[in-house]
This record gives C-alpha cells, structure tokens and sequence, in this order.
C-alpha cells in the first residue's frame, strides 16, 4: 500500500504526520472519497470540485488542482491504474502550535491513498436502517474530517446489526450516516434539499439527473419521521453504497420487503447504465 503525503508518495508504513497537525488536534480539514472503475474515476470533476469548495469554505489556502496531478503517479505506485479502487484524499489546516484561530503562514496537509475496491453492478441489498436523533452541528454541508456524531450513529446501526443509521432532526429525516436518503411515493422522489443539514452527496446530485432524464418528479423537501408509513419505497445514496433500496427504516416495513420497488430499480438500472 502506498499513500501520498505532502507531495511525497511512501509506502504506507513509512507516510508519517505531526502529532501538532491540526487534522489530528482539531479535526481542522477535509476528505473526500471517490471510487475508480472501468473507465476511470467516476464523477471525478463532481469530487474535486466539492472538496475544492470545501476548503474555500472553510479557508484552507490549497489548490486542489496539485493533488489532482498526483493521483496517476500515485495510483502508478499502488499498482492500480486502470484498476477498480477507493481513492481516498483529505486535506488539513497543517502543523502549527494549537491555538483555536486560523494559523497564517503554514502549508496545508494533504493526504491521499488508494486502496483496491469493487462495485456490483446494481447493489441488489435490500437493506435495514434504524432512526437515530442527528445530533450533529449546523454544518453538515461541509465535508469535515470531524466525523463523530457519523461514528457514533453508524455504530448505534453496527451494534443492533442493522446496516446504516438514518437522522433525524426535528422530526424531520436529513440523511444517513454515510450516506444520502430518498424516498417515493405515487412515483414522485423526495429528498432533503441541500441545505447546512445535509451533505450534498455526489451520488444524489447524479440520481436528480437520473430523475430528470427519466421525467420522475423530483420534491426536494425533507419527509418527517412519523411519514414514513406512508411512503410506498426508500434508498440510500452515496459513493461507495451505489443505491440501496431500503427494506426497513426504523419500526416500518416497506410493502416490498423482499423486492426492489419499481422505481428504485428503474433508478439503478439507470444509474449503472453510467457505469457503463
Ligand atoms: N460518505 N452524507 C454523508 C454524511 C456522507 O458521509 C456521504 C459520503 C454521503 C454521500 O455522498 P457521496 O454520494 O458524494 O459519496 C452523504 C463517504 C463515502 C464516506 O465518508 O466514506
């Protein structure tokens, strides 16, 4: 395994940070994770463009455009160009003395491995989420490295074998732990807008387009928990989980348990059709 570190490519034993790094003191950056498949990274520009607005958001002075020239070599050294794999990148505030303001005058981290990783070509799951408070900040439209109101809540889905926590924030369902949530009823789509409690997912801008083509209405409005009975299917969306259909969320069993609902399917044929 090799990672990328400041501007160096090492064997991933030998890649080492600054306990003074303010990623490590402070959760003070970045990440992004993107996925290469048969003919190369998938929504590339989608991922750098979000991760470079990302760091404008919160004033890390980088360009992502260096740590693009670097994935090739990179993937070079790993062994896995033209191979499926997780591209993992994150960029930090860098090393400096820990004080809370912006230090001035210190470079950026930046971060990057590769790992070998394979996509189905239709996630068949049908999988089972439970309801958790989202008790995250105000700010979950920034892609922080900070990721322990994620941790905790994925781990809540882990220990009751259940495999992802949807949130929920005043009654209202924002996404899931990792992941982007849509649901369907009479073949309309709904979605929480991308507003500062969601993280406007690669995957869900890709599945409104998909919606679009295929002339699926679109509703971007959050749905309240207490609704969800009356919706007819759900999914998940996000890099690494394709979509996966939802065969329980919370107490409430989709009327399809066993199946994929119509137009769910209808979105991942689609969607693997991009693939393509
Ligand atoms: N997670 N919402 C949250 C909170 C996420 O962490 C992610 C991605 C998504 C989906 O975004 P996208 O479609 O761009 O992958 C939504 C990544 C994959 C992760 O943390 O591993």
């Amino acid at each position: 395994e090799k990672v990328f570190l400041n501007g160096t490519i090492y064997p991933s034993d030998a890649a080492q940070i600054s306990v003074f790094d303010r990623g490590f003191l402070f959760g003070d950056g970045i990440y992004e994770v993107m996925v290469q498949l048969d003919h190369g990274i998938f929504y590339k520009k989608a991922h750098l463009d979000r991760l470079q607005e990302n760091l404008d958001k919160i004033n890390i002075a980088y360009d992502v455009d260096q740590l693009e020239t670097q994935i090739a070599p990179l993937l070079h050294a790993a062994s896995l160009e033209e191979k499926s794999c997780l591209i993992y990148m994150q960029v930090t505030r860098g090393v400096a003395p820990r004080k809370h303001a912006y230090p001035k005058g210190y470079p950026a981290t930046t971060m990057m491995y590769a790992l070998p990783f394979s996509l189905p070509h239709i996630n068949s799951k049908n999988i089972t989420a439970i309801l958790e408070p989202d008790f995250r900040w105000h700010r979950c439209d920034i892609k922080s490295i900070s990721l322990l109101g994620n941790v905790m809540t994925n781990e809540m889905a882990m220990s009751q074998n259940a495999d992802e926590a949807v949130l929920v924030r005043d009654g209202l369902i924002t996404e899931g732990s990792h992941t982007n949530i849509f649901f369907i009823k009479d073949e309309k789509v709904y979605t929480h807008p991308a507003n500062e409690h969601i993280l406007n997912g690669v995957t869900r801008k890709i599945v409104l387009e998909l919606c679009r083509d295929l002339e699926i209405p679109v509703v971007e409005e959050p749905i309240a928990a207490n609704a969800i009975s009356s919706m007819d299917e759900a999914f998940l969306t996000g890099t690494t989980t394709q979509i996966a259909s939802i065969a329980q969320l919370g107490e409430h069993r989709f009327h399809v348990p066993d199946a994929i609902g119509k137009t769910t399917l209808k979105l991942q044929e689609a969607f693997a059709e991009l693939k393509q």
